[in-house]
This record gives C-alpha cells, sequence and structure tokens, in this order.
C-alpha cells in the first residue's frame, strides 16, 4: 500500500515536471521571448533617456527607424506580403539599432549592460521564430530594406535618440505580434497611434 501511493506520489511529481514543456509549443516559446524582451524595454526610459544627455542623438540608417506608420504602410502598398515578413524586418531593424546604440557606449557606461542584455534576448526571440526565407521569398520591397539596412556607405542617414527607437521597437512589436500581448477584457488596437496616445504616461 505504501509502496503504491508512493509510487503514484512518483508518478504525479514526474507529471508535474513534464507538463509544462509540454504546453511548451512553439508559440508559446515565442510569446514566453517576447514577453521577457517586453519587460527588459520597460526600462528603456531610465537607460535611454536618464542615463544619456539630454537631446542626445544617433546617426542610423532611413531603414532603421521602423515605426507604426511603415507597417501601414508597407500593408497597404505591397502585394502578398505576410506578417511573418514584417516580423523579420522588425528583428533585423532592431538589431541593427541595438549594434548602433552600443557603439556609443563606452563599455562601462550605465546603460551598456542594459543594452547588451537586449541583445541576448533579442537572440533568444530570433531563435524560437524561424525566418520567413527559409520557406518563400519575401516580397521585392521587403529585400530591398534587407539590403539596404546591411548598405555600409548609406547616404540616407538621420539623427534620433536612442530612447525614440526603442519607443519605436516597442510598439511595432506589440503591433506585430499581437496575439502574445492581447488583454483579455478586449481587443487593442497595438497598430494604431491613437491606443499609444491616450495612455501615453501609462505605456511608455
Ligand atoms: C531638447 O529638445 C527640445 C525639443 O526639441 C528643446 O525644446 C530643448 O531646448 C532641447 N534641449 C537642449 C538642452 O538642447
Ligand atoms: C519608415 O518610414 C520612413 C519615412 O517616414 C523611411 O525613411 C524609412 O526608410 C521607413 N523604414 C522602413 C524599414 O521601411
Amino acid at each position: 500500500m505504501v509502496r503504491s501511493t508512493a509510487w503514484l506520489l512518483g508518478a504525479l511529481l514526474g507529471l508535474i515536471c513534464v507538463l509544462p514543456l509540454v504546453l511548451m509549443t512553439p508559440r508559446t516559446a515565442q510569446c514566453t521571448s517576447l514577453k521577457t524582451l517586453e519587460n527588459k524595454l520597460i526600462g528603456r526610459r531610465r537607460n535611454m533617456k536618464h542615463n544619456l544627455p539630454i537631446n542626445y542623438t544617433i546617426r542610423v540608417h532611413y531603414e532603421e527607424v521602423f515605426k507604426l506608420s511603415n507597417i501601414s504602410r508597407l500593408r497597404a502598398r505591397v502585394e502578398d506580403l505576410e506578417d511573418g515578413d514584417l516580423q523579420d524586418v522588425w528583428l533585423l531593424v532592431n538589431q541593427e539599432v541595438l549594434k548602433r546604440i552600443l557603439r556609443v557606449l563606452p563599455v562601462r557606461h550605465p546603460s551598456y549592460k542594459y543594452t547588451t542584455d537586449l541583445e541576448d534576448l533579442f537572440r533568444k526571440v530570433q531563435q524560437v521564430f524561424p525566418p520567413q526565407t527559409d520557406e518563400r521569398e519575401p516580397p521585392e520591397r521587403i529585400e530591398e530594406i534587407y539590403k539596404r539596412v546591411k548598405e555600409i556607405d548609406s547616404k540616407g542617414w538621420r539623427f534620433v535618440t536612442p530612447k525614440s527607437l526603442l519607443d519605436n521597437c516597442y510598439r511595432t512589436m506589440h503591433c506585430l505580434f499581437k496575439d502574445c500581448f492581447s488583454s483579455e477584457d478586449r481587443e487593442q488596437d497595438y497598430c494604431g497611434l491613437p491606443h499609444w496616445r491616450k495612455g501615453r504616461k501609462r505605456l511608455q
């Protein structure tokens, strides 16, 4: 009797340990990695604004400014565009942005570790999102963005604050992966600017 109870207990414990792994479907893993990133991005005001000189800007490619308006424009204009294409662009652009921010931060700068942590989290996100290009050719306009972002001698430069780059990252993440960020009570329009305007203080 004692033996079988012990066995049952053991089996039950085993099940409890294995269950989370079984439930960790690819989508769950994707949302988990994005939520971790989201949490980290909450620190962007302190790290990318308060720790830097007032109005400090860095030079980025035009294409590295990837905002909600870019998403709506691409969705309206590009045929055969899939969400996966935009998610790939988001991943690439923001990894480039982080490299640019790191390039101006000395290793001992208070925001250095924060930025490398973000890079790590991006790598983790990338691991659970196989690129679209494995399955199909992305539309030409998307290929063009990839090419331009990688160009070393770009002619189109803009000066922007690191904080605004990470704000773009944060908002477009909610728009492109909205299934991971939906709240129970009502549908949120993360892709629309009004959503971000009305709750400005709370959401930034
Ligand atoms: C920073 O930018 C704001 C808005 O453009 C401007 O009003 C302010 O004077 C600038 N501050 C400094 C120190 O340049
Ligand atoms: C986003 O739009 C701006 C113009 O507002 C443009 O310069 C930039 O290249 C676009 N970014 C991407 C990734 O298409």
